[in-house]
């Protein structure tokens, strides 16, 4: 089947409304070759860039998440974190206009205060230029901890508690939720991994509660929009029960 006939045979199924990516093996795919880390950072942002104008021409998504930079990720080399928050301003800079062009809209969960001034300006700026786009929601997790946008939000609630603007039992997970970064994002349907890691890595731990995963061993630069299908058909086989048994259908 070539690539026009997957996506005909999958736009006939259910499309998830929100699909978050953990792209990982930039560096072993680079060590693979005899390159230099930073050379799987690069071809690892070209396939990102060339998956997110696939999935806004072609496919009804609505929300794409990208877990970009993680709040453990500043433990790496200084000389590999600045070159991605480098290479990451570079890229709004330069993809700003074409993100117009697609009508992508950009959201950004995590500490954006907490990154370089001219990364999170570039960040700002794209978010303030893109924000009347109605296409596909792009959210990048940009210096992004799950704990930490819980312990955020427990800390904020708290506060209202204090202040007496809030009782304790009136927190509802309606409530906790409108204080994570991902206020009024729906969660993801679907979880993609590459290279072959089965962990979370602090990505989204309230969100994924429900969420169906699919691990495929390819790193992220080799991953393709073929690959991208194949999560989606395989996503469109699954079984959602959110603990529910469906009524008859097990019965004797
Ligand atoms: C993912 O690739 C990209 C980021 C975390 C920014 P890695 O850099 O983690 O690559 P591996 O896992 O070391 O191969
Ligand atoms: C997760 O990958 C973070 C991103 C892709 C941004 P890591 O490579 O940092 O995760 P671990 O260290 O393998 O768990
Ligand atoms: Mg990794």
């Amino acid at each position: 089947m070539n690539l026009d006939e997957r996506l005909d045979n999958i736009l006939e199924g259910a499309i998830p409304g929100h699909v978050a990516i953990i792209p990982d093996g930039n560096g072993r795919w680079a060590h693979n070759r005899g390159l230099e880390r930073t050379e799987g950072h690069k071809r690892g942002t070209k396939r990102a860039e060339d998956l997110i104008e696939f999935i806004a021409e072609k496919l009804p998504i609505e929300y794409l998440t990208f877990y970009t930079f993680s709040t453990e990720n500043w433990s790496r080399p200084d000389s590999e974190v600045k070159f991605l928050m480098t290479l990451l301003k570079d890229l709004l800079g330069k993809r700003g206009g074409k993100l117009l062009k697609n009508d992508v809209r950009l959201r950004v969960i995590g500490d954006v205060d907490g990154l370089p001034d001219r990364t999170a300006q570039v960040v700002r700026k794209t978010m303030d230029k893109t924000s009347s786009n109605e296409g596909l929601r792009l959210i990048l997790a940009l210096n992004y901890g799950g704990r930490q946008e819980i312990l955020t939000a427990a800390k904020e609630l708290a506060s209202q508690v204090t202040g007496g603007e809030l009782s304790s039992e009136e927190i509802t997970e309606e409530i906790f939720q409108s204080h994570l970064y991902t206020s009024g994002i729906p969660d993801p349907d679907l979880l993609i991994r590459t290279s072959g890691e089965r962990r979370l890595s602090n990505f989204m731990l309230w969100q994924l509660a429900y969420t169906e995963m699919w691990i495929t061993e390819e790193f992220w630069p080799s991953f393709k929009p073929e690959n991208f299908l194949e999560a989606i058909s395989d996503f469109q086989q699954r079984e959602r029960r959110f603990g529910r048994v469906d009524k008859g259908k097990y019965d004797q």
